[in-house]
């Protein structure tokens, strides 16, 4: 069957946008706070307090009991890492997922950033990981199919490079929830899956690994580490389908295609 995914009005996507600057705002400043000695825990009072100040809520707290503003999952943390005291050290690699909401609609976004000096393959990975992320929002034309996503994320990621890609994990539709339908993988699949008409927004958010991708969710419920311990990264954005092409809703420098 071909079941058409849920659409949003021009003026629903432009209020989701509000959500999504609120995030990108949000991620820009968590971006510059990163470096040694600080603590997730840190990064979450940052979060909270700049989604305050704009307004907004924080779609994550309180979601299924998820107990912070962000997900902060460092080194072998793939995702869903909760903020703790452990100091950040040169070396390691962090991403943080932040949640907003505005109006009653939500932006989801995550960033991978490197603390001091990384290892090269490290680094590399972060790259590979924000290429594939490129790639993915590039396939939301209208027209297009739901299944193009993750064929272009997987294609992008091993041109890359020998990396693992997360299956347990996908991206998702999102709007007046955080988390709508569609799944949305982030390798290739057999079905091609729904047109991508305009209208249809989605968070598009690759997981990968230097290893294995084998993960395991910790006693706590939520944090997702590589059974290899080999370092992860992360991003995420929400994307609109427009007639003009995707609007990066969760991007700061992203103007309404064709306006
Ligand atoms: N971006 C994450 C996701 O889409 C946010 C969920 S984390 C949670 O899965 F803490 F809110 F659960
Ligand atoms: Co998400």
């Amino acid at each position: 069957r071909d079941m058409g995914l849920a659409t949003k009005s021009p003026d629903q996507v432009r209020a989701m946008r509000e959500a999504g600057l609120v995030v990108a705002r949000t991620l820009a400043l968590l971006r510059e706070t990163i470096e040694t000695g600080v603590t997730p825990r840190d990064l979450d009072a940052v979060a909270a307090r700049t989604i305050a100040e704009a307004g907004a809520s924080p779609s994550f707290l309180g979601y299924h009991g998820y107990p912070a503003t962000i997900c902060t999952s460092v080194n072998d943390v793939v995702v869903h890492g909760i903020p703790d005291d452990r100091q950040l050290r040169s070396g390691d690699v962090i991403s943080i997922d932040c949640g907003a909401v505005v109006d009653g609609w939500h932006g989801d976004a995550a960033i991978t950033v490197g603390v001091g000096v990384l290892a090269v393959p490290v680094a590399r990975m972060v790259e590979a990981c924000e290429r594939s992320l490129a790639a993915g929002i590039a396939a939301m034309t209208p027209g297009s199919r739901l299944a193009d996503i993750g064929s272009a994320v997987q294609d992008s990621v091993e041109a890359s490079g020998h990396y693992g890609i997360l299956t347990d994990f996908t991206g998702h539709g999102i709007g007046r929830a955080m988390h709508e339908p569609p799944f949305v993988p982030n390798y290739r699949t057999r079905r091609r899956g729904p047109r991508l008409e305009v209208g249809v927004v989605l968070a598009v958010e690759p997981m990968i690994t230097l290893g294995s991708p084998e993960v395991s969710v910790e006693p706590d419920g939520w944090t997702v580490r590589t059974d290899d311990a080999l370092p992860a990264a992360h991003v995420e954005h929400t994307v609109a389908v427009t007639a003009d092409g995707p609007w990066v809703l969760t991007a700061l420098d992203s103007p309404e295609p064709g306006r």
